[in-house]
């Protein structure tokens, strides 16, 4: 496994891998990696020759600098992770690198900035798109790879790949969950024994929902939700159904746990 920080050293080594006809394959992460990041490294290794993984803590997609320096951040242990998982190179650019890419692409949110985590992070998904933009261009992957645990940027970098019509194709992969159904996220480690617990309660009450959603009125069901959580010292910050222009629907939340912010979604 190679570590590479340097983009040119980074760019000649994929150009390499290219000119012998591999497919390249990208998974772009902020680190503190847990076994959800490896689905998409499996993935990824399962499609494509050589897979990319990037570590960069993107400053630009947090709402305040609290946020950005309490994530957790633990790079010798993601080297080590990675490794085991075969990863083929791991990128770890810094931020002047980053910026140094235009950025000379087109967004339109289709509303998906306004509602949910667009509405609660104001200013999130712009920081994520531009980052995502940059790491492709450096990158120039054939395959990227991300997780559904953050289906609204998935659905956000699909609008970005096809409105630039970037050469990549995206490939979306399932959340993967503890064995009580608690997402995995980075953010987990920021939790007690105790309320890493309580938060298995947030899929099991999103399942609640879903299981009634045909049968009682959203409003009241939004109420048990909240109820249910707050009984486990959650308090949500929001539950949604959210209707996609292919025809699929989920059912998207947000809540605080001991301070710490996680969000999860399930399909309808
Ligand atoms: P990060 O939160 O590190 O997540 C990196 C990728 O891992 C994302 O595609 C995310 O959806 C996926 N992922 C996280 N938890 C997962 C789980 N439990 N199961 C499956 N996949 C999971 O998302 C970001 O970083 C950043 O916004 C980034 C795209 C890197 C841009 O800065």
């Amino acid at each position: 496994m190679e570590v590479i920080s340097d983009k040119n050293t980074l760019q000649i080594q994929i150009e390499k891998y290219k000119s012998e006809g591999k497919s390249i394959g990208f998974c772009p992460t902020m680190g503190y990696l847990h076994q959800g990041h490896i689905s998409l490294v499996e993935e990824s290794k399962k499609q494509c020759d050589i897979t990319v993984v990037s570590i960069y803590v993107n400053p630009s997609q947090f709402n305040n600098l609290e946020d950005f320096e309490k994530y957790p951040r633990d790079i010798e242990k993601d080297l080590t992770l990675l490794k085991n998982s075969c990863v083929d190179i791991v990128w770890v650019p810094n931020q002047t690198e980053i910026e140094s890419v235009e950025l000379d692409f087109i967004l339109d949110f289709k509303g998906l900035d306004k509602v949910m985590e667009g509405f609660y992070r104001p200013g999130h998904f712009k920081g994520v798109s531009e980052v995502v933009y940059r790491l492709f261009k450096i990158v120039q992957p054939n395959f990227a790879f991300f997780g559904t645990k953050d289906y609204q940027q998935l659905q956000i970098i699909n609008l970005l790949i096809n409105q630039n019509s970037l050469p990549v194709k995206l490939i979306p992969v399932e959340t993967l969950r503890a064995p009580k159904g608690l997402a995995l996220s980075s953010r987990n480690a920021r939790l007690s024994v105790e309320a890493i617990e309580l938060a298995n309660e947030i899929f099991k009450q999103l399942n609640e929902v879903k299981n009634n959603i045909s049968n009682t009125n959203f409003l009241a069901l939004q109420n048990t939700y909240k109820q249910s959580l707050q009984a486990k010292g959650m308090e949500v910050e929001y539950l949604e159904k959210f209707d996609f222009t292919d025809g699929t629907s989920r059912l998207f939340t947000a809540v605080y746990l001991e301070n710490v912010r996680l969000i999860d979604n399930i399909a309808l």
